[in-house]
């Protein structure tokens, strides 16, 4: 595939979205995508077969490409200190904690899935997996898509066999896809796509605070071949973000100046934008006191938990990009054919 068969492509979005918004997506114009980093095989299979069935359409499934670390005791007991105060708060033991689900890097099982069910386009965040995973879905003829927030990133994706590269700019939503950078490193969309445009000969995909006509064209004319967009579809019909996470969207779009994201490690381990809440600002947003991803998300989510309880949104992780102004409640077929009117 030389050319991805719509200039849009919705974002994967993990924790936002299902097959249904991808379905929509497809449906209606888009490139529709699925994060899929924290579906088990059979999970993934059935999603797969769901958006299969509903339509031919070529759809993007999305995998994260990290290096699973290795946690030490001292590591664990760092981390149980710095969140004693929020443990004792919520009456937390954190030798009880569930690991729950851990985002695993895509590996052989989700390869033979895409041998199997074989999608047009497979996306990576964090990198790219390893050559013979990555050879692996190449050989399907899938194109692959994967993030850079640097130009460096770029450079190392283009000469390890992505095909078409996303410039992720620091506006966006949800996961940085740093996976050479650090969080100081990271680079707004403007720069990043005048830079990238003078050096990378893949086509680029525009990704972070695009969401509305002006900031669409905006990319196109800074030379981006394709945009994809997250944040625009959080409030979306489809969209599987809690309650809270909702009401925290739509409350910073009414308070217009009060709207404020950041980045932060604490909820996962690695560095991601959302809304700022209390456990960012109490925590100065980044801090090597907290497991490395995926391990980090276990103490927080039973903190989180909790105060979900209370209907606090003190301790979720609200992720969202630093442009949702153009966020409605309506579908996503309906925000579809809206983005597809700026063109
Ligand atoms: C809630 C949320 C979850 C996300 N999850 C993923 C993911 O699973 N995989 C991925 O590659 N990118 C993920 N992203 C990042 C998007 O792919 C994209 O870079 C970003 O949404 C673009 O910026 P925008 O949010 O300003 O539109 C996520 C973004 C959001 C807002």
């Amino acid at each position: 595939m030389k050319n991805l068969p719509s200039k849009i492509i919705q974002a994967p979005m993990l924790g936002a979205q299902d097959s249904k918004m991808t379905i929509a997506a497809c449906e209606n114009g888009l490139i529709g995508s699925l994060a899929c980093s924290s579906l088990s095989p059979e999970e993934l299979c059935r999603e797969i077969e769901t958006i299969q069935r509903a339509t031919s359409k070529p759809f993007n499934l999305n995998f994260f490409a990290h290096q699973m670390p290795e946690i030490t005791a001292k590591q664990t007991a760092e981390q149980n200190k710095f969140l004693s105060p929020y443990f004792k708060e919520f009456s937390i033991n954190p030798d009880n904690i569930p690991e729950g689900v851990i985002r695993r890097p895509f590996g052989k099982k989700q390869a033979e899935i895409v041998e199997k069910y074989r999608p047009q386009i497979v996306s990576f965040h964090f990198g790219l997996p390893d050559k013979n995973l990555l050879d692996a879905v190449k050989n399907t003829g899938a194109v692959v898509i994967s993030s850079a927030t640097t130009l460096q990133e770029a450079v190392f994706l283009e000469e390890h066999g992505a095909d078409f590269i996303i410039a992720q700019g620091l506006e966006a939503g949800g996961h940085r896809g740093n996976f050479l950078s650090k969080v100081e490193e990271q680079v707004g969309l403007f720069a990043l796509l005048n830079s990238m445009r003078k050096v990378i000969k893949k086509p680029i995909i525009a990704a972070g605070g695009i969401a509305d006509k002006a900031s669409i064209q905006a990319a196109f004319t800074l030379g981006a071949d394709y945009v994809q967009i997250g944040t625009a579809f959080l409030l979306c019909t489809e969209s599987k973000i809690s309650p809270i996470h909702r009401r925290e969207i739509q409350k910073n779009i009414a308070d217009k100046a009060n709207f404020s994201t950041a980045l932060t490690n604490l909820f996962s381990g690695k560095p991601a934008r959302g809304i700022i809440n209390r456990f960012m600002r109490e925590n100065n947003f980044i801090s090597d006191k907290i497991l490395p991803f995926p391990y980090a998300a276990s103490a927080n989510n039973a903190i989180k938990k909790e105060a979900e309880k209370l209907n606090k949104e003190d301790f979720s992780s609200l992720w969202c990009g630093q442009n949702p102004f153009n966020c409605q409640e309506i579908s996503t077929a309906e925000m579809a054919k809206l983005l597809l009117s700026y063109l």
